[in-house]
């Protein structure tokens, strides 16, 4: 069966952009063809400072998010990463595949290590290792990400490729980024610019999951727009990156493609779509910040549950790590 893997990282509250690039879509995959495996990637998170005691209580948000958005803890393989060993093995093992040049022409590092990239963590230059290791160590073909990430997966296909190529072997796929839908790039709403990032320093240029309804409708409310009317289709938004990205919001929450929704619109202003696009977003994130609060209040079990995805991940990456050690000629204990 062939097999999908996916991360988030515990390093911040997550968006309405988590959501819709990812959670949502994670959801939506389960019951298929493939089998799905998600992680919450605590090792990546830990290479830029994470306070000890928020890192604990963020891993069980996320985990609490994943759940609350469908992810089904029996249906898909839900684990926290550093609770599988297998993943830091297999990064060392990329580390001497991979090439430094390739660490650096990183946009994502480039933009996290800004002018001061000889004083940040090695683990930070080395993180698209550690990302390559999580897909790989699952042999997982098709990766479902948003837009920020296909330089990371591309680097995962080189990987693959130069280990496959080094050993002359046909150990590892070629993985498919799923880089799919409406939702694939959300933008900041105080500038559409910028993805939407729990980065961001001001918090009115997102929408957490954690957020209550009133908040909400006062972000959307507040929201960076221009003042001419809804065309009635995409084409006519080219130039209105804001707009574009309200529109798209509403198509993702709603299952639609953009073009249904301008065709509702049409010819109407801000005034009258952001009080509806606020009813959408209320009306789909209240469940999902209402169900993880209910998973929060039970921590014990999050760990448990994570604990028991640990074991079933643990299950199907350690054949494939010591088959790897294998071919690369370490010696295993008998
Ligand atoms: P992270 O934690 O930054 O984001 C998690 C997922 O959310 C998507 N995303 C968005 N999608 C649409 N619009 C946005 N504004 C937006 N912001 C974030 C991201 O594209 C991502 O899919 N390096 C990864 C985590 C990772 C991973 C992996 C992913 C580690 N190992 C293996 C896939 C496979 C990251 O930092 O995502």
């Amino acid at each position: 069966r062939p097999r999908i893997f996916s991360g988030i990282q515990p390093s911040g509250g997550l968006t309405l952009g988590n959501y819709l690039g990812a959670l949502k879509r994670f959801a939506a995959l389960q019951g298929g063809e493939a089998e799905t495996v998600y992680c919450i990637v605590d090792l990546h998170a830990i290479t830029v400072w994470q306070d000890p005691e928020g890192l604990r209580q963020r891993i069980r948000e996320a985990a609490a998010a994943f759940m609350a958005a469908g992810v089904d803890p029996e249906q898909s393989v839900l684990f926290n990463q550093s609770q599988v060993s297998a993943h830091a093995e297999m990064a060392w093992l990329f580390n001497t595949v991979a090439r430094v040049g390739w660490m650096y022409r990183m946009t994502q590092f480039k933009d996290k290590a800004g002018k001061n990239a000889e004083n940040v963590s090695l683990g930070l230059l080395a993180y698209p290792a550690l990302m390559a290791a999580d897909i790989l160590t699952y042999q997982a073909t098709a990766v479902p990400v948003g837009e920020d990430q296909k330089q990371h997966l591309e680097l995962t296909r080189d990987i693959a490729a130069k280990f496959n190529h080094d050993y002359g072997v046909n150990h590892f796929p070629i993985t498919e980024p799923l880089i799919e839908g409406v939702a694939t790039r959300v933008m900041s709403l105080r500038d559409g610019s910028k993805k939407m990032s729990k980065s961001d320093p001001s918090d009115a240029s997102r929408i957490n999951l954690t957020d209550d309804a009133d908040t909400i409708a006062q972000k959307i409310r507040k929201a960076r727009t221009d003042a001419d009317p809804l065309p009635g289709q995409v084409d006519g938004l080219k130039d209105r990156p804001e707009a574009r990205n309200l529109v798209n919001i509403f198509a993702a929450l709603t299952d639609e493609t953009p073009d249904a929704v301008l065709a509702r619109f049409e010819g109407q202003g801000f005034g009258a779509f952001k009080p509806a696009l606020a009813e959408v977003a209320v009306e789909a994130m209240a469940p999902i910040t209402r169900r993880m609060t209910e998973y929060l209040a039970d921590p014990a079990q999050i760990d448990a549950i994570l604990a028991r995805g640990a074991d079933r991940a643990d299950a199907i990456a350690t054949p494939i790590l010591d088959r790897t050690k294998d071919i690369m000629g370490l010696l295993r204990r008998p």
